[in-house]
């Protein structure tokens, strides 16, 4: 498994060294763009995270949860490894935001809200390189899992067959659940609060890692 802290639950006037600090154990860095309309909180957009994009060396995977995606994801200065993904729910017609995506030289990301149901994303599976199954209402990091994300990745994994697509899980994972998140078939776990929320967030990753295996 591949894990991608959450800066969402980092001390955002450290952003930098609070990613620094976890680097060495993890495989991507999650990133959490908010607008206030799609979900109620606000983070940070392009500007923090092209800055913070140059002078680290892992991955982004840059969560869109807001209104107009199409309208944002241009303003991504993102590369082939790195992920924008963007929920399906959102206005706007979907191929065209993977378009859009896919402009960026980003993998293009797709993901719903717990209670949409999967079928919404059986037109595009073939478009996109990874699918993040949220399992906390998005919006805010510290909630608790969601148990039937489990079943929902189940499947997922059936729906997407053959096709090289990566799942990702995210939203209340930590230590005591991660293995099931992982045997359930997740390539990515996302965690927040787990790494960042804890006095010693490398300690906290190391101790994930560990969990799930
Ligand atoms: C929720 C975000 C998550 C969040 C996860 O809207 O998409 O990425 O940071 O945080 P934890 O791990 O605390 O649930
Ligand atoms: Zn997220």
């Amino acid at each position: 498994m591949k894990l991608a802290p959450s800066l969402l639950s980092a001390d955002f006037s450290r952003l930098y060294d609070e990613a620094c600090a976890v680097e060495p154990l993890a495989d991507r860095f999650h990133w959490d763009v908010m607008d206030g309309h799609f979900v109620s909180n606000l983070t940070f957009g392009p500007p923090v995270v092209n800055a913070l994009r140059k002078r680290l060396s892992l991955p982004f995977d840059v969560h869109l949860m807001i209104e107009h995606p199409l309208d944002l994801a241009p303003h991504f200065d993102v590369g082939p490894d790195d992920s924008i993904i963007f929920h399906a729910e959102t206005g706007g017609d979907p191929a065209a935001v993977i378009a859009a995506i896919a402009r960026t030289s980003a993998r293009v990301g797709i993901t719903l809200r717990p209670a949409t149901s999967l079928e919404q994303l059986s037109p595009f599976l073939d478009d996109v390189s990874l699918v993040l199954v949220m399992s906390v209402e998005p919006g805010f990091g510290g909630q608790a899992f969601l148990a039937e994300a489990l079943d929902r990745i189940r499947t997922l994994r059936e729906m997407l067959g053959e096709r090289a697509v990566e799942i990702a899980v995210d939203g209340g994972i930590h230590a005591g659940n991660v293995r099931s998140v992982v045997q359930a078939g997740a390539d990515i776990i996302v965690a927040g609060s787990a790494i960042f929320g804890q006095p010693d967030p490398a300690a906290a990753a190391a101790a994930l890692r560990q969990a799930a295996a």
